[in-house]
């Protein structure tokens, strides 16, 4: 016999995504189960990119885990985009009035983990085998196993916030579920070191080479990207050879900045953009990675799980509080106008600043007249400010 339980709202994944919407629902009053397949070092582990947007950083005040973030995030008023040795500063300040702040997904992640702990509200780890029941008109149940006992999660809404691997958005029939998709061709090689950034902001850099990112964590921990091929393998890249490559791409100026040191870590992800639409199947509603991809050019892809549930934790607040069903209603079309945004920002950025084709090809030509036209343009650069920082939910 299965362990039967009861919530409000069963939440599967207890990525940032998940973790976020309980903390925001336990704030209203809304009762949650978080089911999470891995195990709490496992998720505490993970490097993510590490730039939030403005309504990222409110969302997670909103959600009480403001305080670390304020004290340790640096705040950056702008980011630099290199092409060989020309280098322009954003000013995402001075054009937009307003600013990005750079603290890792990693610790996003511990903050809540640690405020949903401290509250006594379920979250549960190493959950295996989770199915949905969703049927039509019925309360949807979920199905899985923890330490080899079956249980039976029975609530009013699942959020499905098990990432771009997970079974929420497999549970769609295959006439409802339509996906989006462009693969890159090829991915990016990433090292974190324990030594001071090369530069105070961001520096994006289209390298003859191919692209290259400065980025950190803090004041002492940096991290640093280069374009690789698909098919590169992380043994042929010892650290020097890494550092070396930097150097060359990120120009001789900052080059002469760049402090070297051993690997804490070093891996190789592909690029992707991906929608699947829609967010909503009755009473599953998709958020973060579940719903869609975006390349890592731009940092948008914790800040867009955070607008999902921005808007995910209104709707459902919304309900609980006077029994409307209008903002559940529009989810899946108020989140995808913002999903689709970033998808496009996103995109636009892999393609301004990574290697894709012959240098004399009309497409290469196409490439740096964009950049050419963002150095000179006032407008252009108020156009890349406005989305880094994000769009307004
Ligand atoms: N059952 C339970 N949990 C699952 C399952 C499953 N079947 N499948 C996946 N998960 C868990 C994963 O282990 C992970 O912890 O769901 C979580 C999903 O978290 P993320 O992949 O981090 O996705 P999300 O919360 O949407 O965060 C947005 O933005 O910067 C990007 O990709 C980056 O993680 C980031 C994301
Ligand atoms: C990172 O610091 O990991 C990072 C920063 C900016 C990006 C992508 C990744 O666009």
């Amino acid at each position: 016999m299965a362990i039967s339980e009861t919530a409000q709202i069963g939440i599967i994944g207890g990525g940032p995504a998940g973790l976020l919407l309980g903390e925001l629902l336990r704030k209203a009053g809304v009762d949650s189960v978080v089911l999470e397949r891995r195990d709490r070092a496992y998720v505490e582990g993970r490097i993510r990119a590490g730039v939030l947007e403005n309504g990222t950083v409110s969302m997670l005040e909103e959600a009480g885990v403001g305080d670390r973030l304020h004290r340790e995030g640096l705040v950056h008023s702008g980011t630099e985009i290199a092409l060989g040795t020309r280098r322009q500063r954003i000013d995402f300040e001075g054009l937009v009035g307003k600013t990005v702040t750079v603290y890792g997904q990693t610790e996003v992640t511990k903050d809540l983990i640690e405020a949903r702990l401290r509250s006594g509200a379920p979250l549960v780890w190493s959950v295996e085998g989770v199915t949905i029941e969703n049927e039509e008109g019925e309360k949807p149940l979920l199905h899985y196993v923890v330490d080899g006992a079956p249980h039976q999660l029975r609530c009013d809404f699942i959020a499905g916030c098990d990432g771009f691997h997970g079974v929420s958005r497999q549970s769609l029939p295959a006439e409802i579920l339509k996906t989006y998709e462009r693969v890159y061709p090829f991915g990016w090689l990433g090292i974190l070191a324990d030594v001071p950034p090369c530069a105070h902001e961001l520096v994006y850099a289209n390298h003859e080479r191919g692209f290259a990112l400065a980025s950190m964590r803090s004041e002492t921990r940096s991290r640093y990207y280069i374009q690789c091929a698909l098919d590169e393998k992380l043994e042929n890249w010892p650290d020097e050879r890494v550092w070396d490559e930097l150097k060359l791409r990120l120009g001789p100026e900052l080059a002469a900045s760049i402090v070297t040191g051993p690997a804490i870590e070093k891996s190789i992800a592909p690029l992707r953009s991906f929608v699947a639409t829609p967010m909503r199947y009755r009473n599953l509603f998709l958020a973060g990675d579940a719903a869609h991809i975006v390349p890592p050019t731009g940092a948008k892809g914790l800040n867009l799980a955070v607008s999902d549930i921005h808007y995910l934790s209104r709707a459902l607040s919304a309900f609980y509080r006077d029994g409307s069903r209008a903002l559940l209603d529009s989810y899946s079309d108020t989140a995808l106008a913002r999903v689709w945004k970033a998808e496009r920002f996103s995109w636009w950025m892999t393609s301004m600043l990574h290697k894709f084709h012959d240098e004399d090809s009309f497409e290469a030509r196409m490439q740096a007249a964009e950049l050419q036209y963002l150095f000179s343009s006032r407008a252009a650069q108020t156009a890349l400010a406005e989305n880094y920082v994000g769009l307004p939910y």
